[in-house]
């Protein structure tokens, strides 16, 4: 049976060009390099330059995006693009980068699932190109975290860092059978109760400002190793696929005890697990794109590869996605 696939045809990355290392952290926070490493695996991050807002990493890594897949920023009809770090509470980031890009049809608009927002933001841009509302969507995870972390909270503020990432679908037809390339499955989940796990003290309708990350560190790492591996399974499942046939695991980029738990629940070696949290530290939704385009140059993701993603963030919201490139 035909259908219509989300097809990646490109990818590309940006991230800032200030690189914290642990040790400089450790100047000024209650730190030190060792138990950063130790608990997270984290060794360094970006921090945008002042003034650096989250349109401007997505802008350039939408235009490397563009230059991979051979395309202008008129080729691309629908730009879905997930953050928790918006320029401005509106107009949306994505309109932002659909004018810098000379994308002067379609539509853009920002979705909001913090650290599994390229998840939800792919399940979206899938369903936009199979009901032939888009031919071609990017997908955009892009955050500055670093201006939502509370300096004095030692628990949280060593852990994030800012960055973007884009990918490009376009629509082709499959014959409706795990073999075809595309996205095979996603699997979108989220649970409320969780809310207070991990929030930001602030808003446009509490407090007026951004607010700061807050974070029940231990909590949040329980409920990511068994919600991911599940996620996981139930995607590789909805797409016809099992663990055996996964070419590439791309976790959420939080934390490497996470990762290598859940890989380990959902029986992928550690050899077929993308890993760029020792560089990037968490980025939030931008996490997912920038391992994809990094795992690109290096050679390890190529056409016809299974690639599975699982992200959670709060909400709690997560979910997973199977593609195969
Ligand atoms: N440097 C040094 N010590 C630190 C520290 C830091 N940056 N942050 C916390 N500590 C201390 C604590 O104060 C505590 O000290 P105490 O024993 O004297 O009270 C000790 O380290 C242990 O703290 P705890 O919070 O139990 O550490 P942990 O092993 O749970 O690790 C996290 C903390 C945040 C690294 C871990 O809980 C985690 O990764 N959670 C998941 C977070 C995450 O990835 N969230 C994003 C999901 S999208």
């Amino acid at each position: 049976m035909s259908v219509i696939r989300a097809v990646a045809c490109g990818c590309g990355r940006y991230l800032p060009e200030r690189v914290v290392e642990n040790a400089e952290l450790a100047l000024t926070i209650d730190t030190s390099d060792a138990w950063i490493r130790t608990r997270t695996g984290i060794e360094r991050r970006r921090f945008a330059a002042e003034g650096e807002k989250t349109s401007d990493l997505s802008i350039v890594a939408a235009r490397r995006a563009l230059d991979d897949a051979g395309m202008t920023g008129s080729d691309i009809d629908a730009i879905v693009l997930a953050t928790a770090t918006p320029d401005q509470t509106f107009p949306s980031t994505a309109t932002r980068v659909q004018a810098a890009i000379g994308m002067s049809g379609g539509f853009a608009f920002d979705i909001q699932a913090v650290c599994a927002g390229f998840v939800f933001a792919l399940a979206q841009a899938d369903a936009l190109i199979r009901t032939g509302q888009a031919r071609r969507a990017m997908v955009i995870g892009a955050e500055t975290f670093s201006r939502i972390l509370d300096w004095n909270d030692r628990g949280t503020c060593v852990l994030f860092g800012d960055g973007a990432g884009a990918l490009i679908l376009e629509a082709r037809e499959g014959e409706g059978t795990s073999a075809d390339r595309g996205l095979l499955a996603t699997d979108l989940r989220s649970d409320g109760r969780y809310n207070e796990l991990l929030y930001v003290d602030g808003g446009p309708s509490t407090t007026g400002s951004a607010g700061v990350v807050r974070m029940a560190g231990q909590e949040v790492f329980k409920h990511a190793v068994l919600k991911l591996a599940e996620t996981g399974a139930t995607a590789l499942a909805r797409a016809g696929l099992g663990t055996a046939d996964v070419d590439w695991l791309v976790p959420h980029q939080a934390n490497l005890r996470i990762m290598s738990m859940t890989a380990a629940k959902l029986g992928v070696p550690m050899e077929r697990v993308v890993v760029t949290v020792q560089d990037h530290g968490n980025t939030s939704a931008a996490s997912i794109p920038l391992a994809l385009s990094v795992a690109r140059e290096r050679g390890q993701i190529r056409e016809g590869d299974v690639v599975l993603m699982e992200a959670i963030g709060g909400g709690l919201a997560w979910g997973a996605a199977v593609l195969r490139w």
